[in-house]
């Protein structure tokens, strides 16, 4: 009964599995997590049914994806004693909370919702917009509430989705059960680090083919950076460049913040040129990397043991989903 006798707050952390993650995913959550699993009770979710809502025509690669994103979460240090990582698709009872929340949202509330107008507009959908997608964030409550997550880190773009978790959250206890709320009602964590640049000065996203991966081996990293783009007014050595526009210095501010004073005063003079630059900032991408590859070498020996925690964290987020349920049932009278 972890969740009654624990002190510590609740977060539920997820992400849909596509696969190998990359340095953007790191920055932008993963550490994050590692920092969050030590002073609150973690539950990491795959959200597989999620990657239906835009790629239901690859269903059969999403169990390879899962298994190579869990490698990720685990090598850069999930503890999965602390923290369970679990599948949603592995828990029925995501979709029968699903169901029942989804009475208590009308179809204007869903499509007032920013992000998916947003998804709408980026991926042209208008047309094939389905009914699936329009209630992912519905999906994405039962998923947060099953768990009574208290606090859910997420990016920007996932705020309107907790927003919509708390509405559904008070809306269910207020009409089924008043006297002894089932519900907490969670509350975004926002992960405060400013969008980290791909190789072509984008946001880093796999749909943008600009990624540097956390598996990526030493040479290939070198090899994408040596490619990246840089100030286009700096175009050989000598030459003056502005280390505020470009993408290598944001990694050096990242990866290699001893440096970054002298980095800034030999880009800005021209003494500093870009092949160097580059180079130095792999060799601290590499080395920042290594103790995660040693333990991705291991998962990657031994598969079998990332399904096994797979399999444990799906019998702790049942047991939980299981005591939910009875709750919710017990509610809402049958
Ligand atoms: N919607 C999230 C995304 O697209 C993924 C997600 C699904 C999630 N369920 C979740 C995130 C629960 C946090 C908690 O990234």
């Amino acid at each position: 009964m972890a969740s009654m006798t624990s002190a510590k707050p609740r977060i539920l952390s997820g992400m849909r599995p596509t696969g190998k993650l990359h340095l953007g995913n790191l920055v932008g959550a993963l550490e994050n997590w590692v920092q969050l699993q030590q002073r609150y009770e973690s539950f990491h979710i795959v959200a597989d049914w999620h990657t239906l809502t835009t790629d239901y025509e690859h269903c059969r690669e999403i169990p390879g994806n899962t298994f190579e994103m869990v490698t990720d979460w685990l090598a850069c240090g999930i503890d999965p004693e602390l923290s369970p990582i679990f599948v949603q698709s592995h828990i029925k009872q995501h979709a029968e909370l699903h169901l029942l929340f989804s009475m208590l949202v009308t179809q204007a509330r869903l499509e007032r919702n920013p992000t998916l107008k947003e998804q709408v507009r980026d991926l042209s959908l208008e047309a094939r917009l389905s009914y699936g997608h329009v209630g992912y964030p519905v999906l994405q409550a039962a998923d947060i509430l099953m768990y009574k997550g208290e606090f859910v880190p997420v990016g920007e773009d996932q705020v309107p989705h907790i927003e919509l978790a708390r509405e559904i959250a008070r809306k269910f206890n207020m009409l089924y059960s008043p006297k002894k709320p089932v519900f907490p009602e969670p509350a975004p964590m926002l992960t405060q680090f400013p969008r980290f640049p791909g190789t072509d000065g984008n946001r880093m996203a796999k749909s943008l083919g600009n990624t540097l991966l956390i598996s990526d081996r030493p040479d290939t990293l070198r090899a994408k950076i040596k490619m990246a783009v840089t100030d286009p007014l700096k175009v050989r050595r000598g030459d003056p460049g502005r280390p505020d526009i470009c993408l290598i210095f944001t990694y050096h501010n990242r990866f290699n913040v001893a440096e970054v004073p002298e980095i800034r005063a030999g880009c800005e003079s021209g003494a500093l040129g870009c092949v160097e630059c580059k180079a130095r900032c792999a060799d601290r991408i590499i080395e920042h990397l290594a103790p995660i590859h040693e333990k991705r070498a291991h998962y990657e020996k031994h598969p079998q043991d990332v399904h096994d925690i797979i399999a444990q964290g799906d019998g702790r987020a049942r047991e939980e989903a299981e005591r939910t349920m009875a709750e919710v049932h017990e509610a809402i009278g049958f």
